[in-house]
C-alpha cells in the first residue's frame, strides 16, 4: 500500500505563491517516490492553476470541500462533479474547521462523501475529538459515532479514505504520542472494517494534526498509518517534499 501525504493548505495561498510551491516541487521532487501517492489540495480557484503548473508531475490534486449535490441553485458551492471535471482526483470532507465554522453534521459529511464517490472521487473523511472528550475519555466513543454516522452506504474497497485528526492537535504543535496514535488508528480500522465488512488491510486512515517536517517519518512509520494529511507545513513547498521524502526514508 503507497503512503497517502496530502496538502491541505487550508484559505492560503495566492497564484504567486502557487507558481513558487510548484517551482520548488518540481525542483526537489521532479519524480514522486515509488510507494507514495502525494495530494494536493490549494484553495478550489487555485486547483486549475496548480493543475497546468504540475502537468508534468505525478502529484494529484484535490479539494477541500464539496456540496452533497451535482448541481443547482447553491450559490456559492462547488459539486463533486465539477471538482472531477478540472482534474480532481480526491476530495476533503468534514474536516473540523467545517464542523466547527460551518455547522457541519456528520450526516451532510456524509451526503458530501456519497456525492464524491459517485462522482469518481475519493473523499478523505475526517473525524477526531476534541480535548475536552479526550480528556473525559470518550476519545474512542466519538470516533465510533463520527465513523458510523459520517461513511456513505457507498463506502468500500478503495473508493474513500479516513483521517484521524484530533482537533486540539490541529495547528498546535501538540502532538498525541505514537502510542495513541497507534491505539486510535486500530480502533478506527476495527470500526470501519467491521461496519462495512472489508478486510482491515483495506481500510486507510490518515493521521493529521501539526504534522511537520521532523516528525512525519516516525508517524509514517507507524504500521496502521496509511500517510498524513498536512495543514501548515505543507505551505511551504519544499517542506512538504521533506515530508514526502521523510515516506521513503
Ligand atoms: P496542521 O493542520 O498540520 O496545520 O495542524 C492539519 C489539518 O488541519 O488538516
Amino acid at each position: 500500500m503507497k503512503k497517502i501525504i496530502v496538502a491541505n493548505w487550508k484559505m492560503n495561498g495566492s497564484s504567486e505563491s502557487t507558481k513558487k510551491w510548484a517551482q520548488d516541487f518540481m525542483l526537489l521532487i521532479p519524480e514522486v517516490p515509488y510507494g507514495v501517492e502525494a495530494v494536493a489540495c490549494p484553495p478550489a480557484p487555485l486547483i486549475p492553476l496548480l493543475n497546468y503548473l504540475m502537468d508534468s508531475s505525478e502529484v494529484k490534486l484535490g479539494a477541500q470541500d464539496c456540496h452533497a449535490k451535482p448541481e443547482g441553485a447553491f450559490t456559492g458551492e462547488t459539486s463533486a462533479e465539477l471538482l472531477k471535471d478540472i482534474g480532481c482526483g480526491y476530495v476533503i470532507v468534514g474536516h473540523s474547521e467545517r464542523r466547527t465554522y460551518n455547522s457541519e453534521s456528520n450526516e451532510i459529511v456524509s451526503a458530501k462523501a456519497s456525492s464524491a464517490i459517485k462522482s469518481g472521487l475519493i473523499p478523505i473523511i475526517c473525524i477526531g475529538e476534541t480535548k475536552e472528550q479526550r480528556d473525559r475519555g470518550d476519545t474512542i466513543k466519538v470516533i465510533n459515532q463520527q465513523i458510523d454516522e459520517s461513511l456513505p452506504k457507498e463506502a468500500g474497497i478503495g473508493n474513500f479514505i479516513l483521517a484521524y485528526e484530533p482537533v486540539w492537535a490541529i495547528g498546535s504543535g501538540n502532538l498525541p504520542t505514537m502510542d495513541e496514535i497507534k491505539q486510535v488508528h486500530d480502533a478506527i480500522i476495527a470500526r470501519v472494517s467491521k461496519s462495512i465488512a472489508i478486510e482491515t488491510s483495506k481500510v486507510y486512515v490518515l493521521y493529521g494534526g501539526s504534522v511537520k517536517a521532523d516528525n512525519a517519518g516516525e508517524i509514517l512509520a507507524l504500521s496502521n498509518v496509511s500517510g498524513v494529511l498536512v495543514g501548515g507545513a505543507s505551505l511551504n513547498g519544499q517542506d512538504f517534499c521533506k515530508i514526502i521524502l521523510s515516506a521513503v526514508s
